[in-house]
């Protein structure tokens, strides 16, 4: 596991090398063997100093993640973290110099072994990271993490970088004073073993007596400056949702304040009581193993070849079909892009053009490889020119008709072999795939604007669509490096719905009475990262509101009105405020300073003289989001792991959650159904939980 050997000039290198896994991680069984030989090499009497290296391609990735499921009591995690203590105390103070040569990713408990020995030395290569990303798993360093960064780079500098948990290129790491020498990767252990060679007496900075935190203690002026801004600007980006920020931040306040042994302690306990948090562990069953098995396309039909996409075509060159044709061709293929105008297609094009420029500019991608992405992107106005393509992707207006009209002569145009699929966002697709001769290749590929940033897509099966066609479409989705989720067909699929009934919602508040400015805020209590007003806005009210009238026409009798469609027609047909693109919705967007919610909202949405307090708002406003989702698993158009991840990332349910289901299993179900039976007391059926909430939820 630990390989262990000591050259003739007395240097012992021991070198991470775990068995059967592709990266080094750590966990119970690697720690102690790493333990063993520290406590080795310190008591061999020929050692005079320690490399620490590692065999694999990266340095150590981290801790073993899954092992954060299981369920322990405070004190056995504690212990996890004190016999990291042990080890990277003795490697400190034992007498001997310890030296990291940081061949690949350091991230995480890696990075922490890396700061515990007294120097470190990576190799340079660019697309190495290192450092501390616990805090995006909703947890911190438990392995002194805290501690030490903030005593080698001070008070502010490590806060932003703990908070942020950034992984940092080799460059900017050792610029920053986290890496202290950066070498050829040939040259690496050499020049580990010289460090050691050359410095006898290596002790780190804080078991100095004297020891002073770089640009000031927390209780000198500069402390008492950055930790309340900091605090503030915490809470203000996550409303006291999440957990881990806030812990980070006291492990650094007290643990500076104390020598780094009882500092280490501290930590040691944070991170116990923050792994300890159902909500920690939601967070990273959804965010860190299921969204990697959806990546992998677990769910993907067996038996299929695995399907490559070397030319697709785009129907539509508009602000969806651009960004569809941009990410493909990021990804390698060519594109094809179809709009009913050459002009219009090059003026699709034109938008992405800035967009490589801005990436060339800022050194992630080489000027040669944008003149090639972009060269890859063909517009034209000709359906003959999709010849050969295997995927063709529909994005023209929202307009059955035309939608037919295309599909049908770009089907015809790539021939029998290519899949075919729609980006509609609220037409059926068993009706759309009725325009081809082959409805079993016909599919849903739903993107989310903006297309470039949006990491996923929401595949949508229709009644006829086969499982080669489900496995193609998930393996272009996979080769644009996106994230699928799969539904059934069904009104508004299963995002849009949800997220329907969320901003709907927030409607309805309005002509409830409740302060406009009350309802934004409740969101961003409950964990949204927008307000329902503002995000309607955003989407267009207008938008909203054809949609609203075309369920109405399509589905007669059948229609469910909705208490905010009446907010809707009055602010979309009477009040003319169509939206953000108008500037001109629930905000105002003046041409200079910031938006502000319209003061006539409650002029026409006179305020109820008795408001409801933030917390009933805010239930309101998520619970109405897990009603809808389990409606959808309980009609079978989603099952609830790809519900939460396509909360998550497809309109930003909060990640501590776990997402839109786990939410429910956080609450209790009995509590949700509670909760949720008062609320359609008061404010409507809407509210009514679907039965059986637990057979919902298991995966
Ligand atoms: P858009 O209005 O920006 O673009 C539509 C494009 O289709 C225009 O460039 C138009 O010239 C082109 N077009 C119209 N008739 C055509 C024809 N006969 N042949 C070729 N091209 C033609 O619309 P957007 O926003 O890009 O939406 C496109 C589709 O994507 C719609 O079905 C929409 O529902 C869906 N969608 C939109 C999202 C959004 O956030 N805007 C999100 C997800 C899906």
């Amino acid at each position: 596991m630990i390989d262990y050997r000591v050259d003739a000039d007395g240097v012992a290198v021991l070198t991470w090398n775990i068995e059967g896994r592709p990266v080094n991680v750590m966990n119970e069984e690697t720690v102690a063997a790493f333990g063993d030989a520290v406590e080795r090499a310190l008591a061999d009497g020929t050692v005079k100093g320690v490399v620490v290296a590692s065999a694999k391609d990266d340095f150590v990735a981290g801790a073993d993640v899954e092992k954060f499921l299981e369920d322990r009591s405070l004190e056995e995690i504690i212990a996890l973290s004190v016999t990291m203590t042990r080890i990277t105390r003795a490697m400190e103070t034992g007498g001997k110099p310890f030296c990291a040569a940081i061949n690949g990713h350091a991230l995480g408990g890696g990075f922490e072994i890396a700061l515990g020995c007294h120097h470190r030395i990576a190799a340079d290569k660019p697309k190495t990271r290192v450092g501390l990303p616990e805090v995006t798993l909703g947890l911190l360093p438990g392995a002194g993490g805290t501690q030490r960064m903030s005593r080698m780079l001070g008070i502010q500098k490590s806060l932003e970088l703990l908070l942020e948990g950034r992984r940092l290129p080799v460059e900017v790491a050792h610029k920053a004073g986290l890496i202290d020498a950066v070498v050829e990767p040939e040259d690496l252990l050499a020049a580990a073993r010289k460090w050691v060679a050359d410095n006898p007496n290596a002790r780190q900075p804080w078991d100095d007596k004297g020891f002073r935190v770089p640009g000031g203690a927390v209780q000198s002026p500069v402390g008492q400056q950055v930790f309340p801004t900091a605090a503030a600007m915490t809470r203000a980006r996550t409303w006291g949702n999440h957990p881990a920020p806030q812990a980070i931040l006291s492990c650094v306040y007290e643990g500076l304040q104390v020598d780094i042994d009882t500092g280490l302690r501290i930590e040691a306990k944070y991170f116990a009581n923050l792994l300890r948090d159902p909500r920690t562990k939601a967070m990273i069953k959804t965010t860190f193993f299921d969204m990697a098995a959806a990546k992998k396309l677990k769910s993907r039909p067996q038996g299929v070849d695995k399907a490559k996409f070397s030319r697709i075509g785009i129907l539509g060159a508009g602000m969806m079909g651009a960004g569809i044709a941009y990410v493909s061709a990021r990804a390698g293929m060519d594109v094809v892009l179809l709009d009913e105008t050459r002009e219009k297609a090059q003026a699709g094009k034109a938008r992405y053009k800035a967009q490589v420029e801005a990436q060339i500019g800022k050194g992630r991608l080489s000027a040669d490889a944008g003149t090639a992405l972009l060269d890859r992107i063909e517009p034209t106005d000709t359906f003959a020119d999709l010849a050969g393509c295997d995927l063709v992707i529909e994005a023209v207006f929202e307009d059955r008709e035309l939608k037919a009209t295309v599909t049908r002569k770009a089907a015809d145009a790539a021939g029998t072999a290519a899949l075919i699929a729609s980006n509609t966002s609220t037409l059926p697709i068993t009706g759309l795939a009725q325009a081809v001769d082959r409805p079993e290749a016909f599919i849903g590929l739903h993107f989310f604007s903006p297309v470039e940033r949006m990491p996923m897509v929401e595949i949508i099966l229709g009644e006829k669509t086969g499982d080669p066609a489900l496995a193609r479409a998930m393996d272009y989705v996979q080769a644009i490096g996106m994230t699928p989720i799969v539904v059934r067909d069904s009104r508004g699929f299963f995002t849009s719905r949800v997220f329907a009934s969320y901003v709907l919602e927030g409607m309805t508040l309005l002509r409830d009475g409740v302060k406009p400015a009350l309802i934004e805020n409740a969101a961003k209590i409950g964990g949204m990262p927008v307000g329902p007003l503002e995000v309607t806005d955003a989407t267009s009210l207008s938008l909203l509101w054809d949609v609203r009238r075309q369920w109405k026409l399509d589905l007669g009798d059948k229609f469910e009105p909705h208490p905010a469609d009446t907010v809707l027609e009055l602010m979309v047909e009477t009040l003319d405020r169509p939206g953000r693109r108008a500037a001109r919705g629930f905000y105002d967007y003046p041409a200079e300073g910031p938006k502000r919610l319209w003061h006539g909202l409650t002029e026409h949405f006179p305020l109820a003289e008795a408001q409801p307090d933030a917390e009933t708002v805010a239930r309101r406003l998520m619970h109405i989001q897990a009603v809808e989702a389990l409606r959808c698993t309980r009609e079978g158009i989603v099952g609830p792991t790809d519900a939460n991840i396509g909360s998550i990332l497809g309109w930003g349910f909060p990640a501590i959650t776990g997402g839109v289901i786990s939410y429910v299993g956080l609450k209790g179900s009995d509590t949700f159904s509670e909760e949720c039976r008062d609320l359609a007391g008061r404010y409507g059926d809407r509210f009514l939980p679907p039965a059986d909430i637990d057979s919902l939820l298991a995966a």
